[in-house]
């Protein structure tokens, strides 16, 4: 159903009309700053109620103070004719029109709060910043839109580049699509359309200037990228900015497994995922990711029949598991005692052993670590590859973002990071001897590969040198380690 545009108090630009227009089911208008992507949303908002009798619009963004700094003067602005008559309720953050249609402002501050909606009923859902949601709270929103009544019902988007919903926002709306065309998900016969939007969308040449200005004047060349350029490719707070698909992703494997050293472990996760990966190190010391399972809601037992497949004939020198794995806490037995028993019963011998711990400094140790992992060696390819099968580890590393709270860190609420997280967990595992050294960071936040230190028991700092260490790893090669 095509839409007409009737904005109070704007005369959209030629992308805005664009947006408001549109006949996709869910439209996402995201790109560069400042092209007028709120005021779109804000616009919609308005007419649906126009148009529509006791219609339901729901604004989201991450937080009430974004909203009240945004939305709030937007809708004022763009009401300004009808100020009489539409009422603006600043305790609910609820606009109601004389044809008792609603604009309800909501926002998601964290997981729990998207309960707070599981009886709304919506009619128009619209996010701005879309990329600070993850896809989650994205999809369960999407349910609450519903009506008794034939109207308009439509899920719409604004956003720029980067944060936590990057990765599955640029999948879901960008990647493969041509722009500003609507096009159908062949699954699920949703439409949708993704428009780009630069600085150039606003109409006003003046605010255009001065805004580029501001925006050019960045010294943050990733986040001036994708501020001034709307550039989806480069985002600002992508920790591992080193990831090239050509360099680390492999279709077939260069050396023979034989030859090679095997690692197994993995993440733990019911509700979450749970990631397991393999690693093969040739004696040339590449380290090759070559197997993932992933899934969630399965249990301990059905995780280590499904994982005895493999090291029944595949030997590893060792499988790590995470520390939570070891905790007793919530009454149950331990998650690795229940492989344990699995392994035992089925003849299966492999060397158990625990993952790096959970603290800030392990956690940045392994984050320094996976940027010389995925830096080059002296013969121009990465350390680490990734086979193609690996299809989550490929898709939710390059995305990871630094933490809002803690810039060292990676952040973790909704976050996709079980398969960062279980690969991190191994390589630690072979390069750090767990519990021997501790890899000490020396980030360097725009992402060059990081020098490593060592810091052994006595607290001495050494410089740290993986190849030293692999090499250890490696001379510690046992025949029957190897894949027979
Ligand atoms: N068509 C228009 N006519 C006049 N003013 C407009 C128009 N569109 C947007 N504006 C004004 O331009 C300013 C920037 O617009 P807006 O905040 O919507 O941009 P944005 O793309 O959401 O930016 P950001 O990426 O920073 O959130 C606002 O003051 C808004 O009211
Ligand atoms: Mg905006």
């Amino acid at each position: 159903m095509q839409k007409d545009v009737l904005v109070p108090n704007i005369t959209p630009s030629p992308k805005q009309e664009l947006f408001l227009t549109s006949s996709a089911d869910e439209t996402f208008y995201g790109g560069a700053a400042g092209g007028g992507k709120s005021a779109a949303l804000c616009a919609e908002a308005i007419t649906a109620s126009i148009e529509d009798e006791a219609h339901r619009t729901y604004i989201f963004r991450k937080t009430l103070k974004e909203l009240n700094q945004s939305e709030v003067p937007e809708l004022l602005k763009q009401l300004d004719v009808f100020r009489d008559n539409v009422k603006y309720n600043s305790q609910q953050s609820l606009f109601i029109f004389p044809n008792k249609s609603i604009i309800q402002l909501a926002y998601l501050d964290n997981e729990a709060d998207k309960y707070r909606y599981q009886s709304a009923e919506i009619h128009t859902l619209l996010f701005d910043e879309l990329t600070h949601f993850t896809q989650d709270q994205y999809e369960y929103l999407k349910t609450r839109v519903r009506s008794d009544k034939k109207r308009l019902m439509r899920i719409m988007s604004a956003s720029n580049p980067g944060n936590i919903g990057h990765g599955w926002v640029k999948s879901y709306f960008i990647d493969g699509h041509r722009p500003m065309e609507v096009f159908k998900e062949e699954s699920s016969g949703i439409t949708k359309m993704y428009i780009p939007a630069t600085i150039e969308d606003h109409p006003n040449p003046d605010f255009r200037a001065s805004y580029r200005k501001q925006l050019e004047a960045l010294s943050d060349d990733k986040l001036k990228k994708a501020l001034l350029y709307g550039d989806w490719d480069i985002f600002a707070g992508q920790v591992f900015n080193e990831w090239r698909r050509h360099k680390h992703v492999f279709s077939r494997l260069p050396v023979h497994l034989e030859d090679c050293t095997l690692y197994c472990g993995l993440d733990w996760g019911y509700n979450d995922p749970t990631a397991v990966y393999w690693v093969a190190v040739s004696p040339d010391q590449h380290f090759y990711v070559y197997r993932e399972l992933y899934a969630n809601n399965k249990r301990p037992e059905e995780w280590a029949y499904e994982l005895a497949i493999y090291l029944k004939h595949e030997k590893v020198k060792f499988l790590a598991m995470p520390h939570d794995t070891y905790s007793n806490l919530g009454g149950t037995r331990p998650i690795v005692d229940q492989f344990r028993e699995v392994f035992a019963k089925l003849g299966i011998q492999v060397n158990i052993i625990k993952s790096a711990p959970g603290t800030h400094v392990a956690k940045v140790n392994r984050q320094a670590l996976m940027h010389h992992m995925l830096g080059d060696m002296p013969d121009g390819r990465a350390r680490l590859s990734v086979h193609e099968s690996c299809l989550n580890l490929i898709r939710t590393l390059p995305m990871l973002p630094y933490s809002d709270t803690n810039v060292e860190e990676i952040e973790s609420r909704g976050v996709e990071d079980h398969a960062y997280d279980a690969l991190s967990y191994i390589c630690y595992a072979i390069t750090g001897g767990y519990n021997q050294t501790k890899i000490v960071n020396l980030l360097q936040p725009e992402g060059n590969v990081p020098k490593g230190l060592v810091i052994s028991e006595d607290m001495q700092t050494k410089v740290f040198n993986l190849d030293d260490i692999v090499l250890q790893a490696g001379k510690n090669n046992n025949k029957d380690w190897r894949y027979t």
